[in-house]
């Protein structure tokens, strides 16, 4: 977890300016290949809402986009902005980003060595992933009222729970989308193995969407999801978190076992029983 203080040379807010014109050709030309080789891979498998938002992206110039001219397009769309910060901030500072419809990214870009795989979000991941989606009004909204959410959430202890709310819907949500399962999550339409993996793979769980369940289930960061849940609309999601009391629901939560990823329980709707085949594999 980073410390509460930001960096020298981070306002406040933990933002810095993205330096747009310190990018080299070649990390512009990294932004170009992963954005042509997703771009490719994305229609028929991500959300109509993702493929709509995609346009955002397109802006006047190649490569990594220019978080002003972003802003600019997605304040015509949604009013949010995109923030740069040096990496991971603090809860309360990243509630506090979403609540005021500030989308904060990473302002660096991953080497050429690690197109498939990277630890900590860079901006393709945090630009790419998760703007497009920020463009729709009802995702916009959920997004605001999940960092609204985080903020009322600070004095609980419950902010693990809470992640897991994000973790399966924003990074690794699937949602049903005239009858078949698209990708909205962020993780999963930045990454080209797992925009396979999680529809194509007959190894992870499918299951519908339900907060108490989502909010006690462990993930992985390691590696692709053993459960990927499924929800049924943009809708329900922002429902599920504008409606939903918390306090009482982090009481409730507080006295329950977790479940273990790649665990289908009581009470699953379950759309696809994976063999978890791959998991047991990489485990050996
Ligand atoms: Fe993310």
């Amino acid at each position: 977890m980073a410390s509460d203080l930001p960096p020298p040379g981070a306002a406040a807010d933990w933002t810095i300016p993205q330096g747009w014109d310190r990018y080299t050709a070649e990390e512009h030309a990294i932004w170009d290949q992963l954005f042509e080789r997703q771009v490719k891979l994305l229609p028929g498998r991500a959300c109509e809402a993702y493929l709509r938002g995609l346009d955002v992206l397109r802006l006047s110039r190649p490569g990594i986009p220019d978080f002003e001219e972003l802003t600019e397009r997605l304040m015509r769309a949604t009013g949010w902005r995109v923030v740069a910060v040096p990496g991971l901030v603090p809860d309360a500072v990243f509630f506090e980003h979403l609540a005021n419809r500030r989308f904060v990214a990473g302002n660096f870009i991953r080497r050429a060595d690690q197109l498939d795989y990277l630890q900590e979000p860079d901006v393709f991941h945090d630009v790419f992933g998760h703007v497009p989606m920020l463009a729709d009004p009802v995702f916009a909204d959920f997004i605001q009222a999940y960092g609204q959410g985080g903020l009322r959430s600070m004095g609980y202890g419950a902010l693990d729970k809470l992640a897991r709310l994000y973790w399966y819907t924003v990074e690794f949500g699937l949602v049903e989308e005239a009858g078949a399962l698209r990708i909205y999550g962020s993780g999963i339409v930045s990454s080209a193995g797992e925009s396979r993996f999680a529809l194509d793979s007959d190894s992870p769980h499918r299951i519908g969407f339900d907060l108490k369940r989502v909010m006690r289930t462990r993930y992985r960061i390691d590696d692709y999801q053993q459960n990927y849940f499924v929800i049924r609309s943009f809708d329900e999601l922002l429902r599920t978190a504008v409606d939903t009391d918390f306090a009482p629901l982090y009481a409730e939560l507080a006295s329950l076992p977790d479940f273990a990823p790649g665990e289908i329980v009581e009470g699953d709707r379950v759309l696809h029983e994976g063999t978890q085949a791959y998991a047991a594999e990489k485990a050996r």
